[in-house]
């Protein structure tokens, strides 16, 4: 009963193959970063043409780092959204046409969904618990009452965690994706916090950053540092980005930590707390929430890396169980 996952959401082309009883046994992951970098974002119609060769070639290497073949596959599962269109599309048409003519069981997953239940690939997390996801497109919390029964807690009324990142590295002249290189500059500096950015309305469980990324802007044209007028860092030292970058995520982290704990008051039935999607990836906030879930007496979960970011792994994962109730999906089946 083998689940092959495919996921083309974005700027990675993954497929994953997953066994119920054993695991996941390859998760192959193309991610077309460099292609992108550039243009310190992601481009569509580039990222759908890279999604385009790359898909068959990542599908032969998940199949055979598990050392299987098609024939042994049963299920399809494949992220039918939210994304960019002409990624998802090459996913579904893909996955759908392999479906067809081998005759396998089809299934569309919530991107959103696949990355809620990542925590699952390498632990039994108890139910209900709470979800944070944090991504390039996502932020929210969710009361997770067992699989595929959730509700929001929390979202985000603009701009996803992720996002922010991505923008104020932008700001300061780094590179895309910005997650990965805020951590390496705040981890040179100590993680200290040297401008306390707001951390917003502290008893509102909603998250918004768009007025982080006002304020660290308007803070640096405060300090002399940015021409608002011509759109350029006056000040390009690598302390300065790195003081910028350590306040920045010791920011976010409190924001997070201090989310979660109002969500664990009006929650008090979760028995867990969960943190999933790229921004898991960091370790100063991974060590923040950990600390704050020990201080409770609350087990915390965080997928490894590769479960953090894109992966087909956990889209099959959910089409694995979607596919036991027979939630299979016909012919008709698009992207959203
Ligand atoms: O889940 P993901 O791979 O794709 C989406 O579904 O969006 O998340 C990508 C996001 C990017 O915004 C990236 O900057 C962020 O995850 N990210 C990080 C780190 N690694 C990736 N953010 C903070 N710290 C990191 N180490
Ligand atoms: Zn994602």
């Amino acid at each position: 009963m083998l689940t092959l996952g495919i996921e083309t959401s974005c700027d990675e082309t993954s497929v994953a193959v997953y066994d119920p009883s054993r695991g996941v046994l390859s998760n192959a992951v193309f991610s077309q970063i460099d292609l992108h970098k550039a243009f310190g974002g992601v481009m569509p119609e580039m990222a759908s043409r890279s999604q385009l060769e790359r898909i068959a070639p990542v599908m032969r290497s998940a199949l055979s780092d598990a050392a299987v073949t098609l024939e042994d596959i049963t299920t399809i599962a494949l992220t039918t959204g939210p994304g960019l269109p002409g990624s998802l599309l090459v996913g579904l048409c893909f996955g759908k046409a392999i479906a067809w003519a081998r005759g396998k069981r089809l299934i569309g997953v919530d991107h959103h969904e696949g990355h809620a239940y990542s925590s699952f690939l390498e632990n039994d997390v108890p139910f209900p618990h709470l979800c944070l996801t944090a991504s390039g497109g996502h932020t929210s919390i969710h009361l997770i009452r067992g699989f595929g029964d959730y509700h929001t807690v929390s979202h985000t009324l603009d701009d996803a965690a992720g996002e922010a990142f991505d923008k104020i590295a932008k700001l300061l002249g780094l590179p895309y994706p910005g997650g990965p290189v805020i951590e390496q500059y705040a981890r040179r500096v100590g993680f200290e916090d040297f401008f306390s950015y707001p951390r917003g309305k502290p008893e509102m469980l909603n998250f918004s950053f768009s007025g982080l990324k006002t304020a660290v802007l308007y803070d640096l044209v405060d300090r002399g540092a940015y021409d608002m007028k011509h759109r350029i860092l006056l000040d390009s030292s690598e302390l300065l980005k790195q003081q910028v970058a350590s306040s920045l995520l010791v920011c976010v982290a409190a924001i997070f930590a201090r989310k979660l704990r109002l969500a664990l008051a009006e929650y008090p039935e979760a028995k867990a707390v969960t943190f999933v999607g790229g921004v898991a990836c960091n370790r100063y906030i991974r060590r923040m929430l950990q600390s704050m879930c020990d201080d409770r007496g609350i087990r915390f979960f965080v997928p490894s890396p590769q479960y953090c970011t894109d992966n087909a792994a956990m889209i099959a994962f959910v089409g694995n169980y979607r596919a036991e109730r027979g939630e299979v999906a016909g012919w008709n089946l698009d992207i959203f």
